[in-house]
């Protein structure tokens, strides 16, 4: 193929990045894929409102069908958010034969399997670097990189919006509601950001690591999940006082007697390496049977960072395109999900 049609389907924080990085990589995009890459049409909610990016009048739509329909487009990347009508427009678009790209966890830790089969059963890709950790290549490295390994645990800050809120809070005094509004403000939060302040999305970026990283069908709802809503600046202080940091800290681990997966509020010691994970950043130590620790850090939110694993993602089907391999990413599940009883 000498160019590939994409159909963008969300304009907000990610789309723009997304549309940002296309235009400005051109060129390494040809080089890396022999293809050039064109953004047909972007499907939004409300085509008047005004944006940071302008992009021709035409371009933009409020008819998904112009994009789900249009046979001239090969890759629909997904970053609208949400259950639906995403899930219906993911499932539309794979039916059609167009692969899927998208930043969307609520979608994936809900119904990543079922998506995941239908993209096989349709020969179809469906890539979603960007649903975990932002602009780190988490998922990626987990499924490619320690291939050749057996993953024990994963233990790390998979929320950007809260761990920007903790650090407001505790190295300046900043109130937690006026710490998100400056997170929401930069575009870090979820459209409802309680999902983030309640562990929420924490908690669904744990099951999707969980489920590629141990290659079984881990769920949201097999998740514990607590989150910060409760914490005060005077928690944390009195915890620095006695030398530790809190974070909201995920953990997925599994040992002979099965998974476990959860989020909580965690007092860190000062002297640990996540105790220094501030803002927006995210980090997550990896545990291989063969390799041992691993630790991979990095901007869990936000335009550009974000657009780059959605870019990457592109690249991967592009590629899979020309080398006609595409529909064939095994990676999720082939082991049986046996959760840990409570008190296990
Ligand atoms: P935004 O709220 O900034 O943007 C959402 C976009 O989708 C808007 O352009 C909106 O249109 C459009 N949209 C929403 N509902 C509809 C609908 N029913 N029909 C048509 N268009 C619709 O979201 P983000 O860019 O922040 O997030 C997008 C996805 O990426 C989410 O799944 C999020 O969880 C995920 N994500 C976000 C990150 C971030 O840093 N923001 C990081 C990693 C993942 P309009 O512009 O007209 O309102
Ligand atoms: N709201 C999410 C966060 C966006 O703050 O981490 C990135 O997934």
């Amino acid at each position: 193929k000498k160019d590939v049609k994409i159909g963008l389907i969300g304009f907000g924080t990610v789309g723009t990045g997304v549309v940002r990085l296309v235009k400005s990589y051109q060129d390494d995009l040809l080089k890396q894929t022999g293809t050039t890459i064109q953004i047909e049409r972007i499907l939004v909610k409300d085509p008047l409102k005004n944006r940071p990016l302008s992009v021709e009048g035409k371009r933009l739509t409020t008819d998904p069908t112009a994009i789900l329909d249009d046979p001239n487009i090969d890759i629909i990347i997904e970053v609208m958010g949400g259950i639906e009508p995403a899930k219906s427009y993911i499932q539309r678009a794979l039916e059609k034969g167009k692969h899927v790209v998208t930043a969307n966890k609520d979608l994936m830790a809900l119904h990543g399997d079922e998506l995941l089969h239908l993209a096989e059963a349709s020969g179809c890709d469906l890539y979603y670097e960007a649903s975990v950790a932002g602009g780190v290549p988490i998922l990626k490295t987990i499924t490619d990189g320690f291939s050749s390994d057996r993953i024990t645990k994963m233990i790390g800050i998979v929320n950007g919006t809260t761990n920007y809120i903790l650090t407001k809070m505790s190295r300046e005094n900043v109130p937690f509601e006026r710490a998100l509004e400056e997170a929401q403000s930069f575009g870090y939060a979820e459209q409802d950001p309680s999902s983030d302040v309640d562990g929420l999305d924490a908690a669904r970026k744990m099951a999707i690591l969980a489920s590629l990283g141990f290659h079984t069908g881990m769920n949201v709802d097999d998740v514990t999940c607590k989150g910060i809503r409760n914490i005060t600046v005077d928690d944390l202080a009195y915890g620095k006082q006695l030398g530790y940091t809190m974070k909201l800290v995920g953990i997925a681990k599994r040992d002979e007697r099965g998974i476990e997966v959860g989020v909580e509020p965690t007092f860190v010691k000062d002297t640990h390496p996540l105790a220094a994970v501030n803002g927006v950043y995210n980090a997550i130590y990896v545990y291989g049977e063969a390799v041992g620790e691993t630790m991979f850090y990095g901007p869990g939110a936000g335009e550009l960072p974000t657009a780059t694993a959605v870019l990457s993602d592109l690249v991967t089907v592009v590629k899979n395109i020309q080398l006609g391999i595409t529909g064939k990413n095994k990676s999720h599940t082939y082991t049986e999900k046996i959760l840990k009883e409570d008190g296990d």
